[in-house]
Parts: structure tokens; sequence; C-alpha cells
């Protein structure tokens, strides 16, 4: 755990060199392995794994909002007690950052274009969360666990069924994210007004449907 003191700008840099190394590098990852990698390449139809990219393409996407929602609030929360836990969660998001990123390549496609785009605005979301305070910060992340384990659980019905390395990685990904869940509210996350948890559907849903495409 980092015990560190960091003045604003040392912050400030080093939230650049994330964002930098998030959107277009590799972030550190944890020491586990890439789920698909025990999993045999099926001969996917062409079809197939032009959604199965798509598919993926879009959980990438997500993976890097995480990471910039993680880091926003890193900027504005305390988070005394918990940040160990968070810290790991977050390098936990480095490694479905990394494994998505595998998947959409050995289909054969891009990441997302928009990634720059989606880290600023979820850079932003975070840091509002953290500045209202640990409580709704902590329950904001729970509420996003949750959000992306539903979202988990549609992508894992529309994925072609022979392709059983995407599908091991949206499987480890969902155990993780609800392990996530818990850890924020058990480190005394609120449960958020309903409003905010529409306006956050809302606000995904903008970012999977077009990120899908582009
Ligand atoms: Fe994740
Ligand atoms: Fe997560």
């Amino acid at each position: 755990m980092n015990t560190r003191t960091y003045s604003l700008l040392d912050s400030v840099l080093l939230n650049v060199d994330h964002g930098i190394r998030t959107v277009f590098g590799k972030p550190p990852t944890t020491e586990r392995d890439n789920p698909a990698a025990s999993c045999d390449e099926t001969g996917l139809a062409e079809q197939d794994k032009r959604i199965a990219a798509r598919l993926m393409r879009v959980n990438h996407a997500g993976e890097v909002a995480a990471q910039a929602l993680y880091e926003g609030q890193a900027l504005t929360a305390r988070l005394p007690d918990v940040r160990g836990k968070m810290e790991r969660a977050a390098l936990e998001e480095n490694d479905h950052l990394d494994w998505c990123a595998q998947r959409v390549q050995e289909l054969g496609q891009h990441t997302s274009l928009l990634n720059p785009l989606w880290y600023t605005g979820s850079l932003a979301i975070g840091a509002i969360a953290g500045i209202a305070g640990d409580k709704w910060s902590l329950g904001f992340v729970a509420e996003t666990e949750h959000q992306v384990v539903q979202h988990l659980e549609e992508h894992l019905q529309r994925l072609p069924a022979q392709d059983s390395k995407s599908r091991a990685i949206l499987q480890q990904m969902k155990e993780d994210e609800a392990h996530h869940a818990t850890t924020a509210l058990e480190a005394g996350g609120a449960e958020l007004p309903k409003p905010v948890k529409k306006l956050m559907a809302l606000t995904s849903k903008v970012m999977t449907r077009t990120a899908y495409w582009i």
C-alpha cells in the first residue's frame, strides 16, 4: 500500500500518466493469468467473430472508464481505511483491461477510438463522487459494479456460443466485479438514490451503444 503524500501537481501528473497508459499502453496488472489462456481458440465464422470483437470492445471501453472512475475518486476521496482494498480492485481492473484488449486484437478489431473521451468523462464523474464523501463514493463503486455485473450477464448471453475465450474472460470479470461491489459495501458504501442509479445506467448505455460501433 502506498502511504506517500502527493502534492496536487504530483497527483495531476500521476493521473495524466495513468490516463495515457490506460488508453494507449499497458498499465501494471496483478499476478493472475488471462482466463482465456486455458481455452482453445475455436474457428469462429466471420460474422460471429465480428460480433464477439464488438462486444469485447464495449467491455474494454467499460474497463477504461472503470480505471478513470477509480483514479478520479482517488484524487478527491479520503478513504483512509479502505485504500489498500480499493487499490487491489483498481489493479484487477487493469487485468480486465488487458484481457479485453488482447481479445479484441485476437478477434481482429481495434479498441474504441473514443477511449480518451470515456476516460476523461469518467475521471470527472469519479472525482465528483469522491468529493461527495466516502460513504457516497463507496456506494457509487458498489452501484457501478452491480450494473457492470448485469451488463456482463447480458453479454454472456449475446456472445457467440463457440467463443469460449471471450466467455472465460467475462466470467472471471463478473466474479471480480461482484467482489468489488461487496468490498465497497462492507467498507461503508451507502445505497444511492434511485435517480442517481438511473442516470448512471443511462450514461453507461450511451457508452456501450457507441463503443459497439466506434
Ligand atoms: Fe472490471
Ligand atoms: Fe470492478
